[in-house]
């Protein structure tokens, strides 16, 4: 039985996902990269800022110093957060509100696991803290997915076992980390059928059988990917 969900932020409860790929296309414009696309930025979904620039750089022809790639992970930021401003309640994802609302309600803890050291900052302007018992994010971490540290951390927060953790995903590095950290996983977002999550649903509204999944039993073996829609 599933005892505790922990919620990816970006991508599966709020869409920041164009806000982090503009930021990036504003750093690749003054690094003269202007062949920078959304292909790329797909395989950003998910890994640490730094891990991202990499993606970023393998376009660039230049070699840069630890200390360079600093400044220009600090400049993306900056963008980014100029752009967080923007952030909303509205800007939640279908589903995210109403299923935080409905785990609680089946006395099911609920975290985030983030990548992200703005998940703060996220989380309050979209006014979702409130409905979270706990939150794990790039400030509690030095490893990136798909290494499961941040949802250990999530996990050891809600002072529950991995195994009876559930993890909402919308990356590939994500439901890697999930399956690392022997969690169930339920995939969602534009390639939740690519994913390999243990369930699949398009985004978190699809989800119909939240019953079928939180019952789950526990078992080292992963049970056979399941589209819950
Ligand atoms: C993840 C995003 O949630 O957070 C990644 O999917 C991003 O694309 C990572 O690189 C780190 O975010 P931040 O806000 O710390 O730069
Ligand atoms: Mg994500």
């Amino acid at each position: 039985m599933i005892q505790g969900v922990i919620f990816d932020l970006d991508g599966v409860l709020v869409s920041t996902d164009e806000l982090h790929y503009q930021a990036w296309k504003m750093l690749a414009g003054e690094l003269g990269i202007h062949n920078f696309t959304k292909k790329d930025n797909e395989r950003q979904r998910g890994i640490s800022r730094m891990a991202s620039l990499e993606v970023l750089l393998e376009k660039s022809t230049r070699k840069f110093s630890a200390e360079e790639k600093e400044e220009m992970a600090e400049q993306k930021n900056n963008y980014y957060k100029e752009l967080l401003k923007s952030l909303t309640p509205d800007s939640l994802l279908p589903g995210a509100k109403e299923t935080l609302v409905y785990l609680r309600s089946k006395g099911i803890r609920t975290a985030v696991g983030s990548a992200s050291k703005n998940a703060p900052e996220i989380l309050k302007r979209i006014g979702l803290l409130p409905l979270l018992d706990q939150v794990s994010c790039g400030l509690d971490t030095t490893k990136s997915k798909p290494d499961p540290e941040v949802f250990l951390v999530a996990a050891r927060k809600l002072g529950l076992p991995a195994q009876v953790c559930l993890v909402a995903e919308d990356s590939a590095a994500g439901i890697q980390a999930a399956k690392a950290g022997h969690m169930t996983s339920l995939a969602v977002g534009p390639l939740y059928q690519q994913l390999g999550g243990t369930w699949q649903a398009r985004d978190l509204s699809a989800v119909e059988n939240w019953e079928a999944i939180i019952s789950c039993p526990i078992s080292w073996k992963m049970p056979e990917k399941t589209n819950c829609m």
